[in-house]
């Protein structure tokens, strides 16, 4: 077997592309956007739903690569960056479900989903006296940091091995 499954694939693709678009969203629109603003109510409630779906797609995700079978791990030619890929995909995991679960719980302390969905009372002048705010804030730049790095490291594969990792994660 030298490629992942096809769900293992498509959730692959499918939590990037949510993942990408949250984080530009996130630190390009929502965070520098007053809470005062009438449309922060609506991008809010995009950011909440789509980092929930996240979340359940990480969790089959895992269930999916538990049940296996996986490709052998690809080997980069040394047994260091091979340990280094593997910290690199496990930190990403827990990156990922990070961001979620910090989400949810900065909403949840707030009382957001009352306020975006059910319409009652007003958002909190700003969320930065939020500790949770803070630790979302820092899980997002270690996310950006490990996708930047991960994104350098496929196309070190590519262009410098030449060894088509990315094969392993391309559909069918
Ligand atoms: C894949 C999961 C998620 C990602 C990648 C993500 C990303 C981000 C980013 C990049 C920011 C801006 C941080 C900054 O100030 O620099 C942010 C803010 C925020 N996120 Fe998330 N998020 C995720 C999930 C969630 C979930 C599930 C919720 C709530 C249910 C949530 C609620 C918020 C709130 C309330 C803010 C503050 C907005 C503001 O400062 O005005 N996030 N998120
Ligand atoms: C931006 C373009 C991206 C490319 C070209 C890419 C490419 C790849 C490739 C080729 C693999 C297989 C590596 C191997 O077999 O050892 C892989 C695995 C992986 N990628 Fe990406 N990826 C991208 C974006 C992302 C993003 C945004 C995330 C996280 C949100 C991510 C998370 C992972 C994880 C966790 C694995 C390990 C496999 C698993 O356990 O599911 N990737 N990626």
């Amino acid at each position: 077997m030298t490629r992942y499954r096809g769900v293992v694939v498509f959730l692959h693709w499918l939590v990037a592309l949510l993942v990408i678009v949250s984080l530009v969203v996130g630190k390009l629109w929502l965070a520098p956007m007053a809470n005062a603003e009438p449309f922060k109510l609506t991008l809010l409630g995009g950011h909440m739903l789509s980092g929930i779906l996240v979340l359940l797609l990480m969790i089959w995700r895992v269930a999916a690569r538990w049940r296996g079978p996986d490709p052998a791990p690809a080997n980069a030619g040394q047994p260091l960056l091979d340990f280094a890929a593997r910290a690199a995909h496990a930190g990403l995991y827990l990156l990922i479900f990070g961001m979620s679960l910090t989400g949810i719980a900065l909403s949840q302390s707030v009382g957001l989903p009352a306020i975006v969905f059910g319409g009652e009372g007003a958002l909190p002048a700003s969320f930065e006296q939020f500790q949770l705010k803070s630790v979302h804030e820092m899980l997002s730049g270690l996310l950006i940091a490990l996708i930047v790095l991960h994104f350098a490291a496929a196309i070190w594969h590519q262009v410098v091995r030449k060894d088509d990792v990315m094969a392993r994660m391309r559909f069918r």
